[in-house]
């Protein structure tokens, strides 16, 4: 064995500082505890699809798509994806953080001009840095900074990106207006339908079907609510080319696992041809919101993303620690996941959530939160 001790190179010696900073200020992250209940209320697996049994097929690409990787489950997988949110075309990453980061780095360039709403998942904040286009972050939801930003000149194109459902606020802008706004300034808009899709719309095709608009460009994940993992990105054909040949997250990286790209399809499939899963959830997440609101707890949005902002990092672990003593598993989200003095349960509620599930769960954490008050 060829072990050679040697000392630490100055370049590294900053990490057990780094990591003792970030344990006093609440903010370190460990392995969290293993889920130890199928009827978490942190998992994003809103239609329980997750377990399900994928179909045999081959583990591996064995290479990137362009080169020998490309799959016939890549394809039927792009066709469903694409039929899903009703574009003409879609294209198979290995993640939604590879697909956000591709298709805005793929899309824009130093010339152009990326609106950007402020809470904005971390891909697309990386993507649209890669791409070196100006950022014109926007706050939260808002359609007249939106309106504005486009009013200001600019040289080259002009993109707005948003998440239709946010991921740690429970909610969304008001798409047919940011619909409207981009098509004012004659600008791209792309929605990341990550943690709507299979949920809201008719099908579950997302907030924008449901709004009754067409993004110009979908991000999608087959990750959460189809339970497997891998992303999209669907617009007109050209864009699917495009992106097959500029994304750099997309050309330089194995093709997505054939047997998880066949397990996304199959959850796919199920989704459609089980509507009362969809059904369930929202219903799920209307009966929750009620029952925390009667023990006082006022979640933000709307939907199976039920966020209970608590403030300061450490009660919001404190609460998280005392409802998973009381049984329930449930994680504290902290900067940088959300904005400082935020700190928050998210929690998720899912179609395999009962009512008794839920109302038990409301009473606990009426009880932590009266603690904390
Ligand atoms: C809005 C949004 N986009 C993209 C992603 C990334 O997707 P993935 O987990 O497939 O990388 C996530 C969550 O992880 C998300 O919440």
């Amino acid at each position: 064995v060829f072990h050679v001790k040697h000392e630490t190179p100055s370049a590294l010696r900053f990490l057990d500082a780094a990591l003792a900073d970030a344990a006093a200020r609440d903010l370190l992250r460990e392995r969290p505890p293993p889920s130890f209940d199928a009827k978490s209320f942190c998992s994003n697996d809103y239609l329980g699809l997750a377990d399900a049994l994928a179909p045999p097929h081959p583990a591996g690409a064995g290479a990137s798509r362009l080169v020998s990787g490309d799959r016939q489950e890549h394809a039927d997988l792009e066709t469903a994806a694409a039929a899903l949110v009703g574009q003409d075309a879609a294209l198979v990453f290995t993640s939604g953080y590879a697909a956000n980061v591709g298709v805005l780095s793929a899309l824009a360039g130093p010339e152009d001009t990326i609106v950007s709403d402020a809470l904005n998942h971390a891909s697309i904040i990386d993507g649209a840095r890669l791409s070196r286009a100006r950022v014109l972050v926007v706050p939260h939801a808002d359609v007249g900074a939106v309106r504005a930003a486009l009013c200001r000149p600019r040289p080259g194109r002009a993109f707005v990106v948003t998440e239709s459902y946010f991921s740690m606020d429970g909610d969304g802008p008001d798409l047919q207006a940011l619909r409207a706004a981009a098509d004012a300034a004659d600008a791209a808009l792309v929605v990341d339908e990550a943690h709507a899709l299979g949920v809201f719309g008719p099908g579950g095709a997302g907030l924008c079907a449901q709004a009754g608009i067409v993004a110009d460009v979908v991000v999608g994940t087959f990750g959460k609510a189809f339970g497997a993992g891998g992303a999209f990105v669907a617009g007109p054909p050209p864009l699917a080319r495009w992106l097959w040949n500029r994304a750099r997250s997309f050309v330089f990286s194995t093709g997505l696992s054939p047997a998880v790209a066949a397990a996304a399809l199959a959850n796919i499939r199920t989704a459609a041809g089980e509507p009362e899963r969809r059904a369930r959830v929202l219903e799920n997440a209307r009966f929750f919101r009620a029952a925390l609101e009667e023990v006082g707890v006022r979640p933000l949005g709307f939907g199976p993303i039920v966020p209970w902002v608590i403030g300061e990092p450490a009660p919001a672990m404190r609460a998280a620690a005392a409802l998973r003593n009381l049984g329930l598993d449930v994680r504290a989200i902290r900067p940088p996941s959300v904005a400082p003095g935020t700190a928050r349960l998210r929690l998720t509620v899912t179609a395999r959530h009962a009512e008794a599930d839920l109302a038990q769960a409301a009473r606990r954490i009426g009880e932590v939160a009266a603690k904390l008050r």
